[in-house]
């Protein structure tokens, strides 16, 4: 019997252009998807934009323009990659729609009804300049343990973790100035009273891999949940919660709830009830993630869907992360490649089917290897899969396909009773163990043709129908090829149908030959992939990423006019006018309080060698004399000795400031030394 099956893939923030790293989520699901299409099981995939937040918020500030613009352009962007890799949405919505408002209130109704939501006031970093609650990562400043200068908000680079509360000298990402802790009021959904309730889900439910739930008990459910934080306040881009003004929903309330709000949109389109779909149990609901938002999905979304009466997820299918060449990929080497990077140098169909042999149903990060990705698509792909119909394919438009199948020593009947065994592995999302059953049959179909030599019986007239035997026999075992792979290789699978004239919409077709039809002519299918391609490719992220870090770094500042105003430009004078001036570098070597003088330190200074000096300055206010000791200065060297009442002044020391306390000395980089002149 037919199954109902809804399919979801987590919703891409909008803040930022599709990579590698996600297609890898994006890819997994389509084959999925199609596979289960091929099936004919009625399957629909839905996704969204991931609008909300402050991420989004800042940058459509930064950018000048609103919230609302930006999503836009960004989902267009999203969909237009998306599309150029094959993946194929039924509906692909965005979080900020009135059908996602409408259904949080709903999901905010039933967690109230049930009892779950409480209140309380919370102290957070708040940047002055920004007028914004900061989130960790929006801070940064000196380790508490290490005293390291400019870290993150949450840890250091030398281990030590803490609350942004403890940095020394916290900074604001946003605006650079100082944040200062400001109390708000915010909602909580108090998770732990369906603790129980989760316990037994994530046991008897079969919605986990073995893994994840242990991960879940051992950690998570082990002790007391923690009250999940639900809330923003102003200013936050997203849903103002109805009940609670001033507060919006936190991103991670609206954002799941966006599975359903853009399955309702499908629906609306498509003459289909939302509860067909949502509350029914002869749906299946099907959610691919990554492992860093499982905690978001198996923990948080399943108490949601429980207390608003929504179907719970049959499977959440968590995949691990993408490494470049064993690394993390990174802007700096290159390796963060966008989607759009890629295109313009490797074919879309090349990194589905390197991922397809790279998947299975464990949570492992896996591995994009230059070397072995163009290896893997060149020997597998473009060697075993297209070279089996490109031998025979120019041949084939002439002789068309034999009206009975031909004896070929058990090949078809062999691949066809693979099939069962290669759906499996597809079903359980073990596409590595799926591609590596269809390369054998690839291997064992290669070698006919080879020893059939067609290109022989080409030349001999007489030899025209055993010709035709064996093109029907090569392109039959390549379309069941092509079917077996289509989930993977949709544009495969087009060219095979074009090849043959007869469309693949189901699996069952790889059970019988296609006998008695003409064959069109042939058109190349897949070239290979060259590594040259790859390297550029590694090279314009490298430069995009450069570009990019020139542009966000490019610093603003704006200094105030006052100090201008205070005191104007001096008139102008000649290079030998300033050069009469002889300032020079020199060392602090004593500095002493004055106990009759109301502003002035007295201070030793050294020119190098034997030569000192001794200066009264008026910075008493502005520095404590021990602070000054071993420091470099610039010291107006030839001005005119001045008898004091404390003693004889030799000459000045630069700084700026209109005085006291706003006193600054002029500081020396390092490297400059005792005697230099200035120039
Ligand atoms: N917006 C959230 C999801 C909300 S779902 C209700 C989010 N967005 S994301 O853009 O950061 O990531 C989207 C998906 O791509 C996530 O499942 C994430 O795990 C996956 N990946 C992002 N980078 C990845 C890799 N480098 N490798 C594999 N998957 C990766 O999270
Ligand atoms: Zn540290």
């Amino acid at each position: 019997m037919s199954r109902q099956i809804l399919v979801t893939s987590a919703l891409p923030y909008a803040n930022g252009p599709i990579h590698i790293g996600h297609l890898v989520e994006y890819i997994q699901t389509d084959i999925w998807v199609r596979f289960q299409q091929l099936r004919g099981n009625q399957c629909i995939y839905i996704c969204a934009d991931d609008t909300h937040g402050t991420a989004i918020m800042i940058r459509a500030r930064k950018e000048g323009r609103t919230e609302e613009d930006l999503i836009a352009a960004m989902s267009h962007e999203h969909q237009r990659d998306f599309h150029r890799f094959g993946i194929n949405f039924d509906h692909y919505g965005s979080t900020n729609s009135e059908a996602n408002r409408k259904i949080c209130g709903e999901f905010w109704n039933a967690l109230r009804e049930a009892d779950l939501i409480t209140e309380r006031s919370i102290e957070q970093l708040y940047d002055p300049d920004a007028e914004t609650f900061l989130a960790d990562r929006f801070v940064r400043g000196t380790c508490p343990k290490c005293g390291r200068t400019d870290q993150a908000g949450d840890n250091c680079t030398c281990g030590h973790t803490y609350s942004p509360t403890d940095l020394v000298d916290p900074k604001s990402t946003l605006s650079g100035a100082t944040p200062v802790l400001r109390e708000a009021t915010h909602l909580f959904v108090q998770l732990d009273k369906l603790h129980d309730w989760l316990v037994d889900w994530v046991n008897t439910s079969d919605a986990l891999q073995s893994e994840v739930a242990n991960y879940l008990k051992g950690h998570f459910l082990a002790e007391r949940l923690r009250d999940w934080d639900i809330s923003r306040p102003a200013p936050y881009f997203g849903f103002e919660i109805p009940d609670s003004p001033g507060n919006y929903w936190y991103v991670w309330f609206d954002a799941p709830i966006g599975y359903i709000a853009s399955t309702q949109q499908w629906c609306d389109g498509h003459g289909e009830r939302l509860e067909h779909w949502w509350k029914n149990d002869d749906c299946e609901v099907h959610h691919f993630i990554g492992k860093d938002i499982t905690y978001f999905h198996t923990l948080f979304w399943p108490g949601m869907l429980k207390t608003a009466g929504y179907n719970l997820p049959t499977k959440v299918h968590i995949h691990g992360f993408l490494n470049v060449d064993g690394k993390k990929m990174s802007k700096r080497d290159g390796t963060l490649i966008s989607a759009d990077t890629y295109l313009k140098y490797a074919d879309p169909s090349y990194l589905r089917y390197f991922y397809a042999t790279k998947l299975t149903p464990r949570v492992e990060d896996l591995d994009l290897g230059v070397e072995e990705f163009a290896e893997k698509v060149n020997s597998d792909l473009v060697g075993k899969v297209v070279n089996l119909a490109s031998r025979v394919g120019k041949f084939a438009h002439g002789t068309g396909l034999s009206e009975n199948y031909p004896d070929d020593g058990g090949l078809f009947e062999a691949a066809a009773a693979a099939g069962d065994e290669i759906a499996k592995a597809y079903e359980a999302c073990d596409y590595s163990r799926a591609m590596r059953r269809i390369m054998e049959l690839a291997d064992a179909a290669n070698p006919f043709v080879e020893h059939a030599k067609p290109w022989e019986m080409k030349k001999d007239p007489a030899r025209q129908d055993e010709l035709r035997d064996v093109c029907t026999v090569a392109l039959n075992l390549f379309r069941q090829l092509a079917i077996y792979l289509a989930p993977v290789l949709p544009d495969l699978t087009t060219q095979c149908s074009e090849l043959l004239g007869e469309e693949i919409v189901s699996w069952e077709q790889s059970r019988t030959p296609l006998l008695g039809t003409s064959v069109t002519k042939f058109k190349r299918m897949l070239n290979r992939l060259q590594t040259e391609e790859l390297q550029k490719m590694i090279e314009e992220s490298k430069e995009l990423a450069a570009a990019e870090a020139d542009t966000t770094a490019e610093p603003t500042f704006n200094d105030s006019d006052q100090p201008l105003k205070d005191e104007p430009l001096a008139d102008e004078i000649t290079i030998d006018d300033f050069a009469k001036v002889d300032l020079r570098v020199a060392r602090v070597i004593k500095a002493e309080q004055v106990p009759e003088a109301n502003k002035l330190l007295k201070l030793t200074l050294g020119l190098g060698g034997d030569e000192q000096r001794q200066v009264f300055a008026g910075i008493k206010a502005a520095y404590e004399p021990e602070a000054l000791v071993g420091r470099l200065v610039v010291m107006v060297a030839n001005l005119k000795p001045r008898k004091m009442r404390f003693g004889l002044s030799e000459g000045m020391v630069t700084a700026a400031g209109p005085g006291n306390a706003d006193v600054f000395i002029l500081g020396v980089d390092d490297g400059a030394l005792p005697g230099q002149r200035v120039h």
